[in-house]
């Protein structure tokens, strides 16, 4: 089992909806270790480069109007396997395909909307991570 790391976002909508503690639990109840946390309003300019990969995806400006649409909640979580792990903690970027008891189920009202965002490989994480994390941000957890 590998130890990594990987970078998560709570969205808009579930900070506005009071869930940052209830996601954080879940994270927490799988073993993930969270290693760094801020809150942040993202900019317009935050967005679109964070995303850019999408930007010629016909939702990219919804995205990026959702994602400043009010505080994030950003992330760096710990553990074995923990880029799969929080993929599967989250479900389907769909919620209406995500499976019963995963945070896009419970929390995410669309795929407009869908609550979180998490790396989908280590590459990705280390890229994304330093996006919004100086090294200093991010602690070591020997316990
Ligand atoms: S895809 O279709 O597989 O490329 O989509 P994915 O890479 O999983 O997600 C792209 C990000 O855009 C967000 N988003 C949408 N995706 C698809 N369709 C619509 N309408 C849409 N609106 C927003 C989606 O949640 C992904 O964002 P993150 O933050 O990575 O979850």
């Amino acid at each position: 089992m590998a130890i990594e790391r990987t970078f998560s976002i709570i969205k808009p909508d579930a900070v506005a909806k009071n869930h940052i503690g209830a996601i954080y639990n879940r994270f927490e109840s799988a073993g993930l270790k969270i290693i760094a946390s801020k809150m942040v309003h993202l900019s317009k300019e935050q967005a679109e480069g964070f995303y850019a990969e999408h930007s010629a995806r016909p939702f990219f400006g919804a995205l990026v109007s959702f994602m400043t649409s009010g505080p994030v909640m950003v992330q760096v979580l710990e553990g074995e396997n923990a880029v799969l792990a929080n993929r599967e903690i989250m479900g389907a970027t769909n919620p209406a395909e995500a499976a019963r008891g995963t945070l896009r189920a419970d929390y995410a009202a669309s795929i407009d909307e869908n609550a979180v965002h998490g790396s989908d490989a280590v590459e990705s994480a280390a890229r994304e991570i330093a996006y919004f994390f100086s090294a200093e941000e991010v602690c070591q957890r020997t316990r």
